[in-house]
């Protein structure tokens, strides 16, 4: 029996589809994708229907192989999770075609015009599928319980390519003059929200054997010097996880508006171009969605309640990455920077709200409520806690066999701890902690790391600094910009003069910082202290980058009082078409409360 999922209309047990063949026109001037979705179907015995998930698609037939007519209805639409397509199925029928037109507002799909691209000239499309928006564009199941193969054939106006989240199957002349088909195959069976699909004027660029990047034309160099040390990545996380199982790692680089830093699409990873610092020094986030190749998209989390089984493993991978690649100062550093902001999400959330647990109950609200620091730096510290209970070796042993266990499958909270009862402590009791770890609210005592050497000396300057020291005594020449996210952040929590501001920006020319972490922690520190040189460089930042992480933050610290207010709104009129509806939804809340 399969995990009910909340979020999904589809009855797996009864009707599941197994592969999906797609083929689609993109319509940039009607922002519309047409064409078909070809559903293969496993069936229980008796099956009399399948149901779909499809929000907004206009459904123009469903069909069977035959090409005949199959009865369906479209179900009215539920707010959060559309509507239910509901296809007779008469005896003997296992794949139906549903030829259909996506919708203008479709929520998965972000059509840019030229002038939202590096490039200028042409526009970009990008789909953005977790979690549950795939059925805004595809009429599939969409639930992370359910996987499938894929193929496609996407037709495209040239000189514009497209590339999606499978292997590249080559392109041809379509019958239409002027447009080209692409053709994709995914083999290994993948979740829905795991389907990715971009298309603009994009080249490619090879970095390793099973490395290389995509990227609007005038990215291409940037990008693959800033990621030319992938390769090595996977090296680092195989060696956890077991071979990479997906072939191919590569990266597109997005448009400013791609409001995430990272995106896992199987086989090529979304990036937001806010990575590209010159130094690699924010290829982490690579780390990041590398380590989903196996925490995430070899084993998925079955339904979005179980959320941290997914960012949590992540995050424990990426640090246990970060400390074979870059050393175990930087992993040490990037874990206690984890558990103050772990800490503080807590404090924000309330040390006995629900949504502190990570076992999730997101049923009836979008799983986004629950993108929050807890799936990922309490599911991390959940694992830190196993680990040193057991002793690294025997950690390790278990976290490999883990993914073995059940790659290509969908895994529940309790299919996890019953794994590592049988796995991990040999048949014997869970350690008493574990039910609370899982289902209780709050922080755990025993999640706090031990101190970072580097840590310890940022703080040391930030207080001197605080206590009236000079910025000339600080000795911040060779900082590496995590030392400086954290060196600011400190900042940011107490309080510092204007003078001193003024200081520092001469100093280090934070202004013009070409790391956007640094950046972002520094006109975040210069809104909060009311700092005027900051308010310029603020809404040229607030005009240029599209990353959520980023942007709620600034308008959340500018509209708090009169001296941003002004700044705040005229910013948001300037660049809120050119946001993400993901991140429009939620800054529409903080510049314009009601
Ligand atoms: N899977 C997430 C992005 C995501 C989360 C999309 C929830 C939609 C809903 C991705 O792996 C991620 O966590 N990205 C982080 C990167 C970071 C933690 C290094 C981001 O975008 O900030
Ligand atoms: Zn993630």
């Amino acid at each position: 029996m399969t995990q009910r999922d909340p979020h999904s209309f589809a009855r797996p047990d009864e009707a599941r589809v197994s592969h999906l063949s797609l083929d689609l026109m993109v319509d940039f001037a009607e922002k519309r994708l047409r064409g078909s979705a070809t559903l293969d179907l496993v069936l229980a015995p008796g099956a009399r229907e399948v149901v779909l998930d499809t929000r907004k698609l206009d459904i123009a037939s469903v069909t069977n192989a035959e090409g005949d007519a199959l009865p369906f209805t479209l179900a009215p639409k539920d707010e959060l999770l559309g509507s239910a397509l509901v296809v007779e199925l008469p005896p003997g029928t296992s794949q139906v075609t549903i030829r259909y037109a996506t919708s203008p507002d479709a929520p998965a799909l972000d059509w840019l015009a030229p002038e939202q691209t590096a490039g200028g000239e042409h526009p970009f499309l990008f789909t953005q599928g977790h979690a549950i928006q795939t059925r805004s564009y595809i009429p599939l199941q969409d639930s992370p319980g359910i996987r499938q193969t894929y193929e496609a054939r996407i037709t495209v106006p040239e000189p514009l390519v497209a590339v999606m989240s499978a292997a590249d199957r080559g392109a041809f002349a379509a019958a239409a003059q002027g447009q080209r088909i692409h053709a994709f195959e995914m083999r290994q069976p993948i979740p829905s929200y795991l389907i990715a699909l971009a298309v603009g004027a994009i080249g490619f660029r090879a970095t390793g054997p099973r490395t290389g990047v995509y990227a609007e034309h005038t990215l291409l160099d940037d990008a693959a010097r800033e990621l030319d040390e992938v390769e090595k990545m996977i090296d680092a996380a195989e060696a956890l996880g077991g071979p990479y199982r997906w072939d191919r790692f590569d990266v597109l680089v997005m448009p400013p508006s791609f409001p995430y830093g990272g995106m896992e699409n199987p086989r090529l990873t979304f990036a937001s171009a806010t990575i590209l610092a010159g130094d690699r020094s924010l290829t982490t986030v690579i780390a990041h969605e590398l380590a989903h190749a196996w925490a995430g998209n070899l084993v998925t989390n079955a339904t979005w309640n179980d959320f941290w089984l997914n960012e949590g493993v992540t995050v424990y991978l990426e640090l246990r990455m970060n400390e074979v690649l870059w050393g175990a100062d930087r992993a040490a550093l990037l874990r206690v920077f984890g558990s103050r902001e772990l800490s503080a999400e807590i404090e924000r959330l309330g040390a006995t709200s629900p949504d502190t647990r990570l076992r999730y109950d997101m049923t009836g609200r979008d799983p986004v409520v629950g993108v929050t620091a807890i799936p990922y730096l309490k599911g991390a510290a959940f694992l830190w806690a196993l680990e040193d209970r057991v002793g690294r070796a025997r950690f390790d042993v278990w976290l490999r066999g883990w993914f073995d266990r059940h790659a290509f499958s969908s895994v529940t909270t309790d299919a996890l701890l019953a794994d590592l009862q049988e796995h991990l402590f040999d048949g014997a009791a869970l350690p008493s902690d574990t039910q609370r770890w899982i289902d209780e609210p709050g922080l755990m005592a025993e999640a706090t790391p031990s101190p970072s050497r580097l840590l310890e000396k940022v703080d040391a300057s930030a207080a001197a600094l605080s206590a009236g020291g000079s910025v000339d005594s600080l000795e911040a020449a060779h900082w590496s910009p995590q030392e400086w996210r954290h060196f600011l952040g400190t900042l940011y929590r107490g309080e510092v003069s204007h003078t001193v501001l003024a200081e520092l920006d001469r100093t280090f020319s934070l202004s013009s910082s070409k790391n956007a972490e640094v950046l972002f922690a520094w006109l975040r520190l210069g809104a909060r202290m009311h700092w005027d040189p900051a308010l310029p460089v603020i809404e040229r930042f607030l005009a240029q980058h599209g990353r959520g992480k980023f942007l709620r933050p600034l308008y959340t610290e500018l509209v708090a009082s009169d001296w941003g207010a002004t700044v705040a709104r005229r910013a948001y009129a300037g660049a809120r078409m050119r946001y993400h509806a993901i991140v429009r939804n939620a800054l529409d809340k903080v510049v314009h409360p009601a």
